[in-house]
């Protein structure tokens, strides 16, 4: 199998070098030899001798190029990149992508014109880099019903709150995010990772491969961490949690959960346990059980590590694809579930002026809406403030909205409400 890489970047240099230094081991692995026929882009990368490479500027003439039967799509980005992508499809090529956007937003098109083709779209390496994720759901769990699944799938986020969790730590949430992008974790554009967008995309897709049905980032819930301050991290701790930036989806076979936020998840969970740029994905199946798959969601070698699996793979399968490209034959279009409709216990944070009965008209409020509250400290804040934390039991979303609209409208109430949603499970 002779294979196109498009861009040289991070992934792109990551996949030409690996294909160099394991490509022995890799025939010894399959029987057959995989070679870099061409490289589109637009500039070399000083990790890459591409002195013997066939190098074009042009990454549309690898999609049509006769002696490619792979196309690697690692430029990014939705417009060109979907562009590339359809036109090696049409031209009988198989596709292998690291682009989470692209699968997120327009799969169920590309997935259609490679079926019509008759062509496989690999796409390990969009989630969770070096995690072997898509494969562990479509395959290795392959006879379970999935019943949910959850991560830690923004790498940036995951840094950025473990900084902000340091004991004393002051780390204002800029500094630590140019530390991110430093280290070359964070999207070109870091309000991808931070506002939780990234995390989306990648959920959406493997909502999809967990239980069948249509990628749907239109209905995704997503909210980043943008709004999480070193208090509510060290709230959470006094009272038995860590924070973590989440992707939740489950099914109960009707619907579909699907949002992206930040949790407080209970100290001992094995997702509190995951720091720094770090991924883990936790899936349970009904015959399985719950598992935990974790390691290096970004980078040049753990992606490259995917993208160079899904060529693999496709070489073995000899082009023919026997798992559709969701995992499933046919997809059954559960509604996705608002984010109303939703039960978690959540953790609130007001700042309020420190006055007899303010506590009173709180648990007031909150019992007129049947929200009990399982645990409450208060601190003085700031002058004659003070900030009352409180974690409710399990409360529908859309009666914790009206309660929290009437606290906030409290004449004492100072700034608007804090609100972390509780981890269960
Ligand atoms: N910006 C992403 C992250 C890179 O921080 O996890 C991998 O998709």
């Amino acid at each position: 199998m002779r294979i196109g890489i498009c861009g040289l970047g991070t992934v792109g240099s990551g996949a030409f070098n690996l294909l160099r230094d394991n490509g022995a081991e890799i025939t010894r692995r399959i029987g057959r030899d995989i070679s870099i026929a061409q490289v589109g882009c637009r500039r070399g990368h000083p990790d890459c001798d591409l002195s013997s490479a066939d190098v074009t500027r042009d990454i549309f003439e690898v999609a049509e190029n006769p002696d490619v039967d792979i196309v690697l799509e690692l430029i990014g980005g939705t417009d060109d990149a979907k562009r590339l992508v359809l036109q090696a499809i049409a031209a009988g090529k198989h596709v292998v992508t690291a682009n989470k956007a692209l699968i997120a937003e327009h799969g169920d098109e590309i997935f259609a014109a490679a079926a019509k083709s008759g062509v496989q779209v690999r796409y390990e390496a969009a989630i969770a880099g070096g995690i072997p994720i898509v494969k562990a759901v479509r395959e290795g769990l392959a006879a379970n019903r999935i019943g949910w699944l959850a991560g830690i799938i923004n790498g940036t986020s995951n840094y950025i709150l473990t900084e902000m969790s340091k004991p004393g730590s002051n780390a204002a949430f800029a500094a630590v995010l140019k530390d991110a992008q430093d280290l070359g974790y964070a999207e070109a554009d870091p309000t991808f990772d931070v506002e939780g967008i990234d995390a989306a995309h990648k959920l959406t897709i493997l909502s999809s491969v967990a239980f069948g049905v249509p990628l749907r980032f239109d209905a995704i819930y997503t909210e980043g961490i943008s709004e999480i301050t070193t208090q509510d991290i060290e709230y959470a701790r006094e009272l038995g949690y860590a924070i973590r930036h989440l992707g939740i989806t489950s099914s109960d076979g009707d619907a579909v959960e699907l949002r992206v936020h930040p949790c407080l998840v209970a100290m001992d969970h094995m997702l509190a346990q995951v720091n720094g740029v770090m991924n883990a994905v936790m899936v349970s199946g009904d015959a399985a059980g719950p598992t935990l798959y974790y390691g290096a969601g970004a980078g040049s070698g753990p992606t490259a590590s995917a993208v160079i699996a899904d060529v693999i793979d496709i070489v073995r399968s000899k082009g023919v694809d026997t798992l559709a490209n969701l995992g499933f034959t046919a997809l059954d279009d559960r509604r996705v579930v608002d984010i109303t409709e939703i039960t978690t216990s959540a953790y609130l944070r007001l700042m309020v002026a420190d006055e007899p009965g303010v506590m009173a008209r709180i648990s007031t409020i909150l019992s007129q809406h049947k929200i009990s509250i399982e645990a409450l400290i208060q601190k003085n804040a700031q002058g004659d403030d003070a900030h009352v934390v409180i974690i409710t039991n399990d409360v529908l979303e859309k009666d914790l909205n009206a309660a929290m609209e009437e606290l906030a409208s409290l004449k004492e109430t100072k700034d608007e409400i804090a609100r972390i949603r509780v981890a269960a499970f």
